[in-house]
């Protein structure tokens, strides 16, 4: 990766998002790779993606992508399911470096977590009209049975802070029931949403009581760090002590409050950009 690999080790990883929901990437990726240098980009001013139609969500993740890029990034990272979902080639046709998609290792880890090879998947309408998951799990096993369902109120539900009480398990008794109507052999749950990750106990204890057995729930976060370890390689920023978080926002409006839910720890600012 890159030409000269002493300064490529030293060049930050690009991280965008329509939001803040990205931030449960970051997370995960500080935890698998703390040497590095990360900047992310949250792309507030015009979140949700997940309602857009699939061109204006290409068109908005090139210029996400180009912020990091012009940044000197050596790895980007689409931490959006509605963005990877719908702009994954796009991305990578416009990109040096490498581009880490959210389906991908989604996908991934529900292969390797399925007993039955029956997995369903939740996410935004804009990743569930694309099919983009469906694609990648019956490439990967024809054999594979797929349900999908749109779930629009979780990204609210999750920003909003209500990820424990009644009215989560409510919606995500509602939504979780329509998922196994179609499919009630269902045993592993892919949280195809940057957000859902916050709703992830919820989740599996209502997908649990509905499917009487145990379920796996996976999300995109973790396999993402773990596919950025592997692209990143021996370029891997190997310094003692941890890297600088850079982050980025078209709108700073509700930062403070919402963006330390997602990342799991006190966060300095988000300066404000426009692309
Ligand atoms: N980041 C989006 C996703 O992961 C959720 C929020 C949105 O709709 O923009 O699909």
């Amino acid at each position: 990766m890159g030409q000269d690999r002493t300064t490529t080790k030293r060049h930050p990883i690009g991280v965008f998002d329509s939001g803040v929901g990205g931030l449960t990437v970051v997370r995960a990726l500080r935890a698998a790779l703390p040497g590095e240098d990360i900047i992310y980009l949250g792309d507030t001013a015009r979140v949700p993606y997940g309602n857009k139609s699939p061109r204006t969500v290409e068109r908005y993740s090139l210029t996400c992508q180009q912020f990091l890029l012009d940044r000197g990034v050596k790895l980007v990272l689409i931490a959006c399911n509605t963005a990877s979902a719908n702009a994954l080639p796009a991305l990578t046709a416009a990109s040096p470096v490498p581009v880490i998609g959210a389906v991908e290792p989604g996908a991934t880890s529900a292969l390797a977590a399925t007993r039955n090879g029956h997995v369903g998947v939740i996410g935004t309408l804009g990743t569930i009209r694309s099919g983009a998951y469906a694609t990648v799990i019956r490439s990967r096993n024809p054999a594979a049975t797929l349900s999908a369902l749109a779930c629009p109120l979780l990204v609210p539900l999750a920003e909003e802070g209500w990820i424990d009480d009644d009215v989560a398990v409510l919606v995500a008794r509602r939504y979780l029931t329509q998922l196994f109507a179609q499919d009630p052999e269902l045993d592993t749950l892919v949280l195809g949403c940057t957000h859902y990750p916050l709703l992830k106990d919820v989740i599996t204890r209502v997908a649990t009581e509905l499917a009487g057995k145990p379920i796996s729930v996976v999300d995109s976060a973790s396999a993402m760090a773990d596919a950025a370890r592997d692209a990143v390689g021996s370029d891997a920023n190997r310094r003692n002590g941890p890297g600088r978080l850079d982050c980025f926002a078209t709108d700073t409006s509700r930062l403070d409050e919402l963006a330390p839910r997602f990342l799991g720890e006190p966060l300095t600012g988000f300066e404000l950009v426009d692309l």
